[in-house]
């Protein structure tokens, strides 16, 4: 079957919105790139980016690590049967209980992003008597250039900005209760400029042997954040992996010629490249309508389903993602602008885009959808019901649905009473 058959065949079967994930095309991403690292790396998979449980259970055995950013994500992970001792736990503003929990867990690293994560994490590992291994996430004082999203060299929230690195590392090394094993940098992403995500690893490689020097240590463990982006738009050309692979290799292999990091474990963080392109929210053209000379196509699926693809999660500038016709691709071209079913102006979800013309009922494609597609979507907004999530095996479909909704296990922050529950 070809791609677009499976595709379509899924659409009849589970209707749509629907997002459909080609579990053999993302792990022979994987293999692909843990090929070209030559045994240097071992990789962390990024849960946000697809926290899906049945996807997680598709990719364990290519993972050594599952970075969570939520005691949530870890519980997910470990609810298909990874080990807390693969997790690590990154991100900004975890909530006291969730360290406490995820130190009672025997979490793999719990990724410092402050001294507050430190002292709370040293607080739970004396109770329990203890040793928490810690990374600490360092901020670099540079930015990377041509990455499409960065968190460093400017104010921000993430980890320990590296000016500020040294009182802090000398502070969490000597804390009871912790072992600080290494550090963790993530600093930006979505760059499709190989020389670039090879500049910001020298980076890394440099702020590293500060740090280790500061600390007096040989690290046991390195994250290094990749950075690697996704052509999301027409113009795009895919990150050239090869390119990238020639180039970071030497700088690993230079690291790890330095006795303090020869016997570090290096892992490369990362989730839309692996799982991305794989995924597309597939949806159907439910209404048309021609208004002042523009023709409309009006889908059921819109930024309620895949707010990066509408252009708002983290874009300036809206524009128009790779969408394709998948009912009727070899239909004369027309040009339109494609919604969402939503009661708002701004579900738009491509501006005057020429492509196979589409009738009532013909399916579209949003490609690279695999990452931060549903996850990262406000879906709840008019209640319109939840896409459907499958699994395309190479033979047939799992249907891995779930929903994200009620997955607190962990009670809300500032609770200082009882809940009441009052009858309506
Ligand atoms: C700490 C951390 N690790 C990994 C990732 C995954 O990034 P990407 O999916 O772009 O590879 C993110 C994304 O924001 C992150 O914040």
């Amino acid at each position: 079957m070809s791609a677009t058959d499976f595709r379509l065949t899924a659409v009849r079967t589970f209707g749509s919105p629907l997002y459909v994930y080609d579990i053999e095309a993302i792990r022979k991403r994987f293999d692909l790139l843990i090929d070209l690292l030559g045994g240097r790396f071992g990789i962390s998979y990024a849960v946000k980016a697809n926290p899906n449980t049945g996807l997680l259970k598709a990719i364990r055995d290519k993972v050594v690590t599952f970075d969570a950013s939520a005691l949530a994500e870890v519980e997910r992970a470990m609810a298909t049967g990874i080990g807390a001792e693969r997790i690590t736990f990154s991100g900004p503003g975890k909530r006291r209980v969730e360290i406490e929990r995820a130190v009672e867990l025997g979490i793999g690293e719990l990724v410092l992003e402050s001294l507050a994560d430190a002292r709370i994490a040293a607080e739970a590992a004396r109770r329990l008597g203890r040793v928490q291994h810690v990374l600490v996430r360092i901020n670099p004082a540079s930015a990377p250039r041509a990455f499409g999203v960065n968190m460093s060299g400017k104010p921000s929230q993430f980890g320990v900005d590296e000016e500020d690195m040294e009182p802090v590392l000398k502070e969490i090394a000597a804390m009871p209760g912790l072992d600080l094993i290494g550090f963790h940098i993530y600093s930006g992403t979505n760059s499709l400029n190989p020389e670039a995500i090879a500049d910001n690893f020298s980076i890394f490689a440099a702020i590293f042997r500060k740090a280790a020097g500061m600390v007096g240590r040989k690290p046991k463990k390195l994250i290094f954040g990749s950075g690697f982006g996704l052509p999301y738009l027409p113009e795009d050309a895919p990150l050239d992996i090869e390119e990238v692979a020639r180039r970071v290799n030497p700088i690993v292999d230079d690291l790890r010629a330095d006795p303090t990091f020869a016997g570090a474990e290096l892992a490369l963080e990362m989730g839309r490249w692996l799982v991305g392109p794989a995924g597309w929210l597939l949806s159907s053209v439910v209404a048309e309508k021609h208004s002042r000379g523009t023709d409309f196509r009006i889908c059921d699926a819109g930024f309620n389903n895949q707010l990066a693809a509408c252009g708002m999660m983290g874009s300036v500038i809206r524009r128009n993602w790779r969408v394709s016709n998948i009912s009727a691709p070899d239909a004369p071209e027309a040009t339109y602008t494609l919604t969402g079913p939503l009661c708002t102006t701004i579900d738009v979800i491509a501006t005057r885009i020429t492509m196979p013309a589409l009738a009532i009922d013909d399916v579209i494609a949003i490609e690279n959808s695999g990452a931060y597609g549903l996850t990262a979507s406000p879906s709840r907004f008019i209640s319109h019901p939840e896409p459907r999530e499958v699994i395309w095996t190479g033979n047939g479909f799992q249907d891995v649905t779930e929903s994200l909704l009620n997955h607190w296990s962990i009670p809300a922050h500032g609770i200082t009473q009882g809940l009441v529950q009052e009858e309506l």
